[in-house]
C-alpha cells in the first residue's frame, strides 16, 4: 500500500467532487454524507470529466449523457455506460485526503 496525499478536506465540499490531477489517471475525489471516496474521472462512456456531475443518492452523474455510477463501487446504475469505474483506497489523515493510487482497481 502506497497513500499519497491528494488534497485536503476542505478542498472537497460535502456534495461535491474535485478533479485530481495525476501521471497514471486523473482521479475524481467525492464528499458524500461526510465520507470521501476516489473513482478514475474519466466517464466510462465517453471521455468526459465525472467530476463535473451531480453527486447525490450515492451516485455521480455524468453531465454529458446522465449515466450514473455508484462512488462506492464504481458500478455503473444508469445507462449508456456499461463499464464500471474504477475505485480506489482511500484513508483521511488528519486534513489530508489520501489514495493508493497503485489499488485502483474494478469491482
Ligand atoms: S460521457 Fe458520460 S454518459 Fe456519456
Amino acid at each position: 500500500m502506497s497513500y499519497i496525499k491528494v488534497c485536503q478536506t476542505s478542498d472537497v465540499p460535502e456534495g461535491a467532487s474535485l478533479r485530481i490531477e495525476h501521471p497514471a489517471e486523473a482521479l475524481a475525489v467525492h464528499h458524500l454524507e461526510g465520507e470521501f471516496y476516489v473513482t478514475q474521472d474519466r466517464c466510462t462512456h465517453d471521455d468526459w470529466s465525472l467530476s463535473e456531475g451531480y453527486l447525490q443518492d450515492g451516485m455521480i452523474e455524468c453531465t454529458l449523457h446522465w449515466a450514473k455510477f455508484c462512488v462506492k463501487t464504481g458500478q455503473v446504475k444508469a445507462p449508456p455506460a456499461c463499464q464500471a469505474l474504477k475505485v480506489y483506497p482511500v484513508r483521511i489523515s488528519g486534513t489530508n485526503v489520501e489514495v493508493d493510487v497503485e489499488a485502483g482497481r474494478l469491482t
